[in-house]
């Protein structure tokens, strides 16, 4: 993974919240009130001028700084710390008005009216060079304040593609970069099929999903596109700040930018996370796959990240949130702390009088004062935040790695295979996932592109549906050299270009068998995997398989579990193959969580991999270590809506929040964390 010059490492922790200053001009008396709030809520970071541009810029060329100058004075005088932003985010209508062609385009053809954000063209000349003008502006303007921690450089950035001319031009100019000619495009995209052979490269239009090649490339060139304006949009930045570093909030994975790629370019990532609390009768299924994309962010640079948006209570757009219950804002604040991350921030400090998001959840509620349960969540967040070990902590280096490959996943959402709505990708990536969870045994994401596997014992990578150019072959690498390797049905069909493989996958010798067809199971059928006798997991009866079952012909792998039911009873359902140093299991047919759980314990057991506690952990607790030089962190975390006991190691440890002493075993309530100090100095790799 390559790494940006510019490393961010914060003193503290960070504890603060998106504060629209600018709304709230004609308030003095609110605004008074905001940063003596924000002293009572621990709060020493504010992310600020994120849609400001329209106050910023109020008519073209005409600029007023005035209200940030105030605004930026405040924070340092309250010592508080600013990231600021750069207002790409959203343009102001007058901008719109003057400037049409900075308007996105849909796929017909039509031009976006001036509404919402984050819909500008990624390509339009005029866009870019008005954001460079501002970005020049504040960067010589606030580079030196004292108050600037950090740029936050737009705004979640999407990669949802505009249809305009220069973006089809940009397009084709992409496409023969990666081409060179229309016949090796023709042939990569399989366009003879239904007659779409191209004889120019301006017939090449990016709506027509029947060419899977053709789609996919739209996909990485506007993921490509965006990261270039990205680039464009942080020159005046580094030219004018170069110690300042700088961050973009990321999202889930589901905004079309192969994030991976994205990561090397900026200091520090973030990320905005909007679980959905309370909304399943469990609550820990919630909590595993927050943890999930709470490690994916740490895995983009192995690094430290930062939550920079989370509510502090509702969200309004998810049609039902429930307000936090009683425990959960410490336990999800700690929970991002736990898997890497340097600050939690929210969305936002005070909810807006009027638009969108008036009913947003915020620290500061129209109420208004700190007399509510959210300001009293958040200013305990800010307490415990400000009392743990600085913020420079490390994770340990994990020995499990999960791939979780954009690419992948994005030739497989256009896989027109059966059970197509079920494919579930990051939903398998997190069931994969969740048995680790739930040993305390933690995980590091890895992509296709990863090329040390070294590090890693046991590597993950279900459904790896697309094999992009070189990860069969460090696959095997890593397999002969001792590795374990875990595959899955739906692995190895195509290649980079989405064309599928003729004769054998290149899977093939890493699985010691091929794969005939992949059965497909109605919610009726019933199918099974019956373990094999004295198999070498010391696994034993029988587990369902549902939607997919690969028949499979061994050649140098061996069965350790076998199909129960109709034609292929009795076949191969799980298999491993001994390779070199070391071996690949194949899952043949999708099992259930507790399949997974017992197959990696056993697995955990035989590879002797470390888990962060040594005693089971109860239902919906996990346990994750931080470390700072020599200073191990221990957080427990109890997902559970009710008490939960865990067993302690034989050290003893220091609660970080109470510094009472704690050996043998502790209680934590519903919702409960506990972060705790081994008393033993830990070094972990
Ligand atoms: C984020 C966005 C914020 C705010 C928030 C509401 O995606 O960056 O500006 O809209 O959602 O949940």
């Amino acid at each position: 993974m390559k790494q940006t010059k510019h490393r961010f490492q914060p003193k503290f922790l960070l504890h603060g919240a998106d504060y629209n200053y600018e709304q709230w001009l004609d308030y003095p008396d609110i605004l008074a009130e905001d940063f003596r709030l924000m002293q009572e809520a621990h709060c020493n970071v504010m992310n600020v001028g994120i849609f400001a541009w329209a106050m910023l810029e109020p008519a073209e060329g005409l600029y007023q700084f005035d209200w940030l100058d105030r605004l930026l004075d405040s924070l340092h005088g309250n010592g508080i710390q600013a990231i600021l932003a750069t207002p790409s985010g959203a343009k102001p209508p007058w901008m719109s008005q003057a400037y049409p062609e900075i308007r996105r385009v849909d796929e017909y053809g039509r031009r976006e009216p001036h509404r919402q954000r984050h819909n500008h063209c990624p390509t339009s000349p005029v866009y870019r060079q008005k954001v460079r003008q501002i970005n020049t502006l504040l960067a010589e303007r606030y580079g030196a304040h004292p108050a600037l921690l950090m740029w936050h450089v737009s705004n979640e950035y999407n990669a949802h593609g505009c249809h305009c001319d220069l973006c089809y031009a940009a397009f084709r100019e992409w496409l023969r970069n990666r081409y060179g000619s229309l016949d090796a495009l023709n042939h990569a995209w399989w366009t003879t099929f239904w007659s779409h052979r191209y004889t120019d490269w301006s017939q090449i239009e990016p709506v027509d999903i029947s060419i899977h090649g053709l789609m996919l490339d739209w996909q990485r060139f506007n993921s490509d596109q965006v990261l270039d304006f990205f680039l464009a949009e942080i020159e005046p930045l580094r030219a004018s700040t170069p110690e300042v570093p700088l961050t973009t909030n990321f999202m889930r994975p589901d905004v079309g930018l192969d994030y991976w790629r994205f990561a090397e370019h900026v200091d520090v990532v973030a990320w905005d996370s909007y679980p959905r609390w309370h909304s399943q009768p469990e609550e820990w299924p919630v909590g595993v796959e927050t943890a999930f994309y709470h490690d994916l962010h740490r895995s983009y640079k192995k690094q430290p990240f930062l939550l920079m948006e989370s509510t502090p209570s509702v969200t309004n757009w998810q049609g039902i949130s429930r307000p936090k219950k009683p425990n959960m804002h410490l336990l999800s604040a700690m929970q991002a702390v736990a898997h890497g991350a340097d600050g939690v921030q929210y969305f936002q400090w005070r909810q807006s009088r009027g638009g969108e998001e008036k009913f947003h959840g915020a620290v500061v509620s129209h109420i208004n004062g700190r007399h509510t349960r959210v300001f009293q969540d958040v200013q305990n967040v800010g307490a415990c935040l400000a009392q743990l070990s600085p913020a420079t902590a490390v994770s340990p280096q994990a020995e499990v790695a999960l791939l979780y490959d954009f690419q992948n996943e994005w030739a497989l959402q256009l896989a027109q295979l059966q059970r197509s709505e079920e494919k579930l990708y990051q939903e398998r990536c997190i069931a994969h996932y969740q048995s680790f969870w739930q040993m305390g045994i933690p995980v590091d994401l890895i992509s296709s592109a990863a090329t040390d596997l070294s590090p890693y014992r046991l590597i993950i990578a279900p459904m790896l549906y697309m094999l992009r150019d070189g990860i069969a072959e460090r696959l095997e690498t890593f397999v002969r050299q001792g590795g374990t390797l875990i595959l899955t049905y739906l692995s190895g069909l195509v290649d980079t270009s989405d064309l599928c493989f003729i004769g054998s996958s290149p899977l093939r010798p890493l699985l010691g068998l091929w794969v005939e067809q992949t059965d497909v199971l109605f919610a009726h059928d019933v199918q099974t995997m019956a373990l094999e006798a004295d198999n070498e997991l010391g696994l034993t009866g029988s587990y369902p398989v549902t939607h997919y079952a690969d028949i499979v012909h061994m050649e140098t792998a061996v069965p350790v579990a076998r199909y129960g039911h109709d034609y292929y009873a009795g076949q191969a359902a799980l298999t491993v193959n001994q390779l070199g140093d070391g071996c690949c299991y194949y899952i043949a047919g999708r099992p259930d969580g507790r399949f997974l759980l017992d197959f990696y314990a056993a697995l955990g057991k035989k590879l002797g991999l470390a888990r962060t506690l040594q005693a089971p952990l109860p239902l919906g607790v996990t346990a994750q270590r931080r470390r700072h030089s020599d200073q191990a962190t221990l957080f427990l975390m109890n997902f559970h809506s009710g008490s939960q006991i865990i067993e302690l190691d034989s050290d003893v440890y220091t609660d970080a929040m109470t510094q009472e002493q704690l050996n043998g075993r502790v209680e934590l309530e519903p919702f409960g964390v506990c972060v705790l100090y081994p008393d033993r100095k830990e070094s972990l790799q």
